[in-house]
């Protein structure tokens, strides 16, 4: 159901809220269902309990593939485009999509795996991920996809937490100028994956791979002799599609749940409303499919509309800072969605890599994963837009499966910073930290969701007390975000960063948590506190204050040695930006980290500590203050 003007959207939206099941079965009835739901909804947030299309049968991937061989099984789902430009590119019309889905649905299926199983998915941007993405989806395998920047360590606690039973990865990466190790990593986290049968490892750099006898094989000798042709499995609307991991504010990364049908009708609903996608058109979205956004807005979402994307394995600075703009101009990109820490990467780098190209086929922009700055906004505006492309900044999770609150394209009018107004059937809230309501406009308070939408999380794996703690149980009947926000007096949505201990760098989630258990395996590490800073490019940068045993010692070989613990625990994206050595950390009289003032001073914002008179020893702080970096 497409949105077609401003006052449509306020039909769409009043209607949304007033009768949500009429509102969402009218979504859902344009996809293909093996059988029809029963009853559209059915809910509860204190449990929680919530399903959507109860006992409605279908495959998500018909919806994306077979449905559309009839009409444009001609048309290109995917140019890729290699991490090297000299390198061939390769495209993928939806037929041979489906064909290549299909052969790998067979190989998995082949070796054991049936509906259910758990697959990992580590490998980098090549079209064979996308692939095996939707092989799952095709024989009811949930997969579990991990951003192949994880360390063996993070890998193997993701394998084990949800059991599973095959992992199918690459020799190695192309990342820039750089060349990674892929399945050397697997073989690493696999020594304590017990659950791992096989192993498929696609040839993608040709360097030299141990393979296990009995487990490993390669990828094109599986495919080889396999028919292109798989029955979907039928799956219930409640069938998980999905798990993926995410950071939270405490204790390990959690596996986020989405099922089959609701999922599906939600990432298609927003993928065509906000960017206005229209028929023929080429869309890029520049994420990695390891996130929530590429499974949302590389795979299904374009797929389920019939879309043509490009796929990109590469990084946007290599081999210079004009290779975003060269590839838009390379494959007449009329939609480009992308993150702030690379706009403001790319507007560091200065506009002459814009200027040899020309950019005229771009209609809308994107924006993603933290918030957008005025500046780096109109830049984007400006320069990548040349003032006549309207820029969707759009707010949303892992958890809530798609895009929430954001603009549509070309429809609501934009306002640099905000993501302006909720999609049909969003109902968010703003609430004190005592859970009380704060109506009107002009005010400022906790994000949070009232009502059920198709696409939100259904569970974490394995702990759903976890899923109620986490999300639910802040505030009664209220699903909580996490995030702050001001709605202004035209009852726009600004968001304005997380209110827990999230931190959320270059667009990717780290929980505080994490880093200071990674930096507290360093044998000399007494303990340990991590807090965001704002970070010119990356949005927010890590700050770490460390106790060593060796407070004399050579400072910076103690660094490096806690960037190598965090590298091996969690990966290169939590390196702490800046480490200090203290000798204690604020805390209040019962033992609690007094986070509020280590936020202050990495900040810089040094006038105004508050109180630090409930301090067991308020003289640290001056310590700290006087050795901030
Ligand atoms: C942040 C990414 C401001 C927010 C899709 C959220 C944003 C977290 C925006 C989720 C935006 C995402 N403006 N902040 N447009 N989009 N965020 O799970 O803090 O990787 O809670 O999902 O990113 O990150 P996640």
């Amino acid at each position: 159901m497409r949105i077609t003007s401003l006052q449509h959207y306020h039909e769409q939206y009043q209607f949304s809220i007033q009768q949500p099941e009429q509102f969402w079965s009218r979504v859902a009835e344009e996809f293909v269902w093996n059988k029809k739901w029963d009853k559209v909804l059915e809910w509860n947030f204190e449990q929680p309990d919530v399903k959507w299309f109860i006992n409605g049968k279908l495959n998500i991937t018909e919806n994306c593939l077979d449905r559309h061989l009839d009409a444009r099984g001609d048309q290109v789902a995917y140019y890729w485009e290699p991490n090297d430009n000299d390198d061939e590119p390769r495209s993928y019309t939806y037929r041979q999509l489906y064909h290549e889905v299909c052969k790998v649905a067979n190989v998995m299926k082949r070796k054991g795996i049936t509906k259910g199983d758990r697959v990992c998915l580590y490998m980098p941007m090549v079209p064979e991920l996308a692939i095996a993405v939707l092989a799952c989806a095709r024989i009811g395998a949930v997969h579990s996809v991990v951003f192949a920047g994880f360390s063996a360590s993070s890998l193997a606690g993701r394998i084990q937490d949800s059991d599973c039973k095959m992992v199918l990865t690459t020799d190695g990466a192309y990342r820039g100028a750089k060349e990674i190790p892929i399945k050397k990593v697997v073989d690493e986290a696999l020594e304590l994956c017990p659950s791992v049968e096989h192993v498929i490892v696609l040839n993608r750099t040709g360097e030299a791979v141990h393979m296990q006898q009995g487990r490993d094989t390669w990828w094109h000798d599986e495919i080889r002799d396999v028919a292109d042709e798989c029955p979907a499995e039928q799956m219930d609307s409640e069938d998980l599609l999905f798990i993926l991991y995410t950071s939270g504010s405490t204790g390990k990364p959690k596996g986020v749940v989405h099922t089959c049908g609701g999922y599906m009708v939600y990432a298609s609903y927003t993928f065509q409303n906000v960017f206005q996608y229209r028929e023929g058109e080429v869309y890029w979205c520049t994420a990695d499919i390891g996130w929530i956004t590429g499974h949302s807005y590389i795979v299904y979402g374009p797929l389920l509309c019939g879309a043509t994307s490009v796929l990109f394995e590469g990084v946007p600075t290599f081999p210079d800072a004009g290779r975003f703009w060269q590839v838009v101009d390379k494959y007449h990109v009329n939609v480009f969605y992308t993150a702030p820490t690379a706009i403001r990467a790319l507007e560091a780098a200065g506009v002459d890599f814009v200027k040899p190209y020309k950019l005229s086929s771009l209609r809308v922009l994107g924006s993603v994963g933290e918030p957008i700055n005025v500046e780096a906004w109109q830049w984007y505006s400006d320069n990548i837009g040349k003032g006549q492309c309207p820029i969707v900044d759009t707010w949303w999770q892992t958890e809530t499966g798609g895009i929430m609150i954001s603009p549509l394209a070309d429809i609501t009018p934009t306002k640099p910073g905000f993501a302006t107004l909720p999609l049909p059937g969003i109902q968010p809230i703003l609430v004190d930290d005592k859970g009380n309501e704060i109506e009107g406009n002009g005010v400022e308070g906790n994000l949070c969701i009232k009502f059920p939408w198709p696409g939100m999380i259904r569970t974490t794996y394995g702990d759903h007390e976890r899923c109620r703690t986490n999300y639910f149980a802040t505030y009664k009947n209220l699903y909580f975000t996490g995030d702050g926000c001001k709605r202004d007096e035209d009852g726009y949505y600004r968001i304005t960063g997380r209110v827990d201990d999230v931190i959320n760098v270059s667009g990717h989630r780290i929980g505080t948590a994490e880093v200071e258990s990674a930096i507290n395996m360093h044998p000399d590490i007494v303990e340990s506190a991590v807090v965001g800073f704002p970070h010119d490019i990356k949005g927010q940068g890590i700050y770490a204050y460390v106790i060593s045993t060796k407070q004399n010692d050579d400072q910076e070989l103690l660094r490096k040695e806690i960037i190598a613990e965090v590298n091996k625990f969690i990966g290169p994206i939590a390196k702490p930006d800046k480490i200090q050595i203290v000798s204690g950390l604020p805390k209040t009289r019962s033992g609690k980290i007094m986070r509020r003032i280590l936020r202050k001073v990495a900040e810089g914002e040094l006038s105004n500590l508050g109180d630090t008179s409930t301090l067991l020893d308020p003289a640290v702080v001056d310590e700290i203050v006087k050795g901030r970096l």
